[in-house]
């Protein structure tokens, strides 16, 4: 049967919808007694022992959030992690071998770039692991190792919920890896595995109580030609994908920054009026970085910048410089990109609809890019 729209205007409002879904049938089964548990990874211990590098290879929205995975790889493995475009990786002479692992991550398993990437990295002796939304694809049957995400079928064009499940797959990646390499004791990985069993309720906060006040902000923005996204950390990759969605669905310039970037840069594209995203850390788990950002808040707002701030419920400090707060449940930093991200989506999705474009079919663009 055709895929449909259940109601919703289109399948990305249904996807985007789906997102607190899209990550709980992820952790679905593999979590037994506080423990990650992957039968799919089954008699892979001794490759996870010997590895001594990651390299994750993806394009477009899934290198996103592979730039996420990297961040509790290596603070849980303590493996060194590279994350690299499936088309630059494949054209150049990387080192790997035999104990190098290559995460590839594809929602759609069938990206060509990133297929020929695995076969690249196999052909020179890596060991390839793949991570996928679609049973039985090109990519996992050419990879040694496959942790499906189970989002559930993706039709919109530009990918919501297949990220954030594929973030989630590489968290459970990362703590398995980290039990088998004892680099994380069992009490640490409980406590990730909670924080990650709560994520999906979160999500459904964030829906609940942002989604239609994100809604008109995007209304009232509808004729904005730019718009900045800073973030730091595990938030930086999530400005970038706020930044790329909004290109895919409705036609504007928008670029994503690292925060501590703005001084080498980007602060000569402020001018008066223009909106700047910025992803706030917790205030109470990285209170360092959380005032590093506050205060780039405070250099763009003086040159004229109209921010809006995705930022901890609670968190205060950022009121007197923000002209938007749009605010997400508290969670641990690692994984804040699971709820930074989703106003990102909605507020793409909201100015595309503003604009009355196809948020599905954006122009130019293939849900699956299979040619070179
Ligand atoms: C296309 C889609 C993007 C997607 C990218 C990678 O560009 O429009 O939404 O992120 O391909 O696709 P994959 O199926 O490999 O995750």
């Amino acid at each position: 049967a055709a895929a449909d729209k259940g109601g919703w205007p289109s399948f990305m409002a249904k996807e985007v919808s789906e997102e607190p879904e899209a990550v709980a049938n992820t952790l679905r089964g593999r979590i037994r007694d506080g423990q990650i548990v992957i039968p799919e990874l089954d008699g892979l211990d001794e490759l996870f022992a010997s590895i001594n590098r990651v390299i994750v290879i993806a394009c477009g929205t899934a290198a996103y959030a592979g730039m996420v995975g990297k961040y509790a790889l290596e603070q849980w493995t303590r493996v060194p992690v590279d994350v690299e475009l499936a088309h630059e990786f494949r054209y150049r002479d990387p080192v790997i071998g035999p104990d190098t692992l290559v995460v590839s991550i594809s929602q759609s398993g069938e990206t060509m770039d990133t297929l020929m990437a695995v076969k690249y990295a196999r052909d020179r002796g890596a060991r390839t692991l793949s991570i996928c939304n679609t049973q039985g694809a090109t990519i996992p049957r050419e990879s040694d190792a496959i942790v499906y995400t189970h989002a559930g079928p993706e039709v919109a064009v530009a990918s919501t919920k297949a990220f954030l499940a594929q973030i989630t797959a590489l968290y459970l990646l990362a703590l398995h890896v980290a039990r088998v390499r004892g680099s994380l004791s069992a009490d640490e990985a409980r406590l990730q595995v909670l924080e990650l069993e709560a994520i999906p309720a979160k999500i459904s906060r964030i829906l609940e109580l942002e989604q239609s006040r994100i809604e008109q902000l995007a209304y009232w923005m509808a004729d904005t030609r730019s718009v900045l996204f800073l973030g730091r950390h595990v938030g930086y990759p999530i400005a970038l994908e706020g930044a790329l969605k909004l290109k895919e669905i409705s036609y504007i310039h928008a670029e994503g920054f690292a925060a501590g970037e703005l001084k080498h840069g980007p602060i000569a594209l402020i001018e008066p009026g223009q909106p700047v995203f910025v992803i706030v850390p917790s205030p109470r788990e990285s209170a360092l970085l959380h005032s590093k950002v506050v205060s780039n808040i405070q250099e763009i707002r003086a040159r004229g910048a109209r921010v809006i701030a995705v930022a901890e419920e609670g968190d205060v400090a950022v009121l007197p410089f923000a002209d938007e707060v749009l605010r997400i449940p508290l969670a641990d930093p690692l994984f804040e990109p699971l709820l930074a991200v989703v106003p990102l989506h909605i507020f793409a999705m909201g100015l595309a609809t503003a604009k009355g474009l196809d948020v599905d079919q954006p122009r130019n663009l293939a849900k699956s890019v299979t040619v070179e």
